[in-house]
């Protein structure tokens, strides 16, 4: 018998106690194990929860019986959620989380806590809600050096943007959709400023290169300024707008990790990647290309990759499962600042001066353009470049990098 707590009846929380619920028969099958789930950690009373009974208010109740052999932490945020991990670590329990915000602060001190009380730091839902990702990076990529990974890798921003192309909705009213939807943080500034996307590019960098990547060492913008003409011009030229995470692994050791917006060509997989989906595009040097799909957010995805974490740290109570990184390094991380490509542009000036500035462009359309307004793509060059061949001419209202694969 296995007993597990969960800590947090959120919306992950609450998808997990269901999911281990309905599918007892296959997890126990899976886990050759009996999963019985003993307590819910909440500081709110659910009366009419099917689960009423499990209820607990105070931690200390899960952290001292002995009983208790698998922790879901699905609480969220750095704070309580790190006292409780660390409390649960030490009394030698294994914990399963979909915090990425945790990982990416403290994976690299979590997992040696882990690592010193013999039991499992698990995280496969902090990384593309249901999509497996952290165990094939970990375990079925392990012959090759990861040259790259480019990924959608928030739901909230993926569906805001492909509302916004789709129905043409606001970015207010798409917002509010994938809020009620459950897929938006409880401050959805993570999401809409790119913080989300990060703390899971920094967790997947980790993975793949092996030493700690903080959020603090990562570029990171957000679609807060992407408007419905800057759609209209990624269409006009068979490109969509998505939010992306990449690593990229450079000569000498150093990798370029940033999270942006970028127009995606529309025969690269990723521009087909809509609504909550999420996709990584991981490159190895032996295996090349291969691609993760999947939903990335939501109450049952985020629960099945959680679950089955559980009984991964059920399977492994004698044999232990490790996952490992080194510490991270200030030195480890560089921006984009480096990394040429073509770039998309949307500013006032004339398509005669952008021309006698930048050389060969590509001027693009949209119906309902107002006068004076420009937009094009220009050939490959820095951020600095750009910034200063376009200096006399003015700043752009928008300005946005071209994904090259080949950078
Ligand atoms: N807010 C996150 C997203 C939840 O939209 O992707 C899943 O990590």
């Amino acid at each position: 018998m296995v007993n597990v707590a969960i800590l947090g009846y959120g919306v992950v929380g609450s998808g997990v106690a269901e999911v281990l619920t309905e599918n007892n028969g296959q997890i126990d099958r899976k886990a050759e194990e009996d999963i019985r789930l003993k307590y819910i950690l909440d500081v709110r009373e659910f009366p009419q929860s099917p689960f009423a009974d499990k209820f607990v208010h105070d931690f200390a109740i899960i952290e001292n019986d002995p009983e208790v052999d698998v922790v879901v932490e699905t609480i969220g945020g750095a704070r309580v959620a790190k006292e409780f991990t660390e409390r649960a670590l030490k009394a030698g329990k294994s914990v399963v989380t979909s915090n990425k915000e945790l990982v990416a602060e403290h994976g690299y001190d979590l997992l040696r806590l882990a690592e010193e009380h013999g039991v499992s730091y698990l995280f496969e839902a902090s990384v593309g809600g249901g999509i497996p990702i952290i165990r094939p990076l970990n375990q079925c990529l392990a012959a090759n050096e990861i040259e790259e990974i480019v990924g959608i890798l928030n739901g909230t921003t993926n569906y805001i943007l492909t509302r916004m192309i789709r129905a043409g909705l606001s970015f207010e009213a798409a917002l509010k959709e994938a809020q009620q939807n459950g897929y938006a943080e409880q401050n959805p500034t993570a999401d809409i400023e790119g913080h989300d996307a990060c703390r899971k590019i920094c967790i997947l960098s980790a993975l793949a290169f092996g030493r700690h990547v903080y959020p603090a060492q990562v570029s990171t913008e957000g679609i807060s300024h992407i408007t419905l003409a800057d759609v209209a011009y990624a269409d006009a030229c068979g490109r969509k707008i998505k939010l992306l995470g990449r690593a990229i692994r450079l000569e000498g050791g150093k990798i370029c990790v940033y999270v942006a917006p970028h127009l995606v060509d529309g025969e690269d997989p990723l521009s087909g990647v809509e609504d909550v989906f999420n996709a990584i595009t991981v490159r190895g040097n032996a295996v090349g290309d291969v691609m993760f799909y999947g939903r990335g957010a939501g109450k049952r995805p985020t629960a099945s990759a959680v679950v089955a974490d559980v009984v991964d740290a059920a399977k492994h109570r004698k044999t232990k499962k490790y996952l490992h990184w080194d510490q991270g390094d200030p030195e480890l991380v560089v921006s984009p600042e480096g990394l040429e490509s073509a770039w998309y542009v949307r500013m006032n000036a004339s398509i005669e001066g952008v021309r006698a500035a930048l050389g060969e462009i590509s001027a693009l359309a949209r119906p309902g353009a107002p006068a004076g307004e420009v937009a094009f793509l220009t050939g490959p060059m820095t951020a600095g470049a750009l910034a200063e061949k376009l200096a006399g001419l003015g700043t752009p209202a928008s300005q946005i990098r071209v994904l090259d694969k080949n950078h």
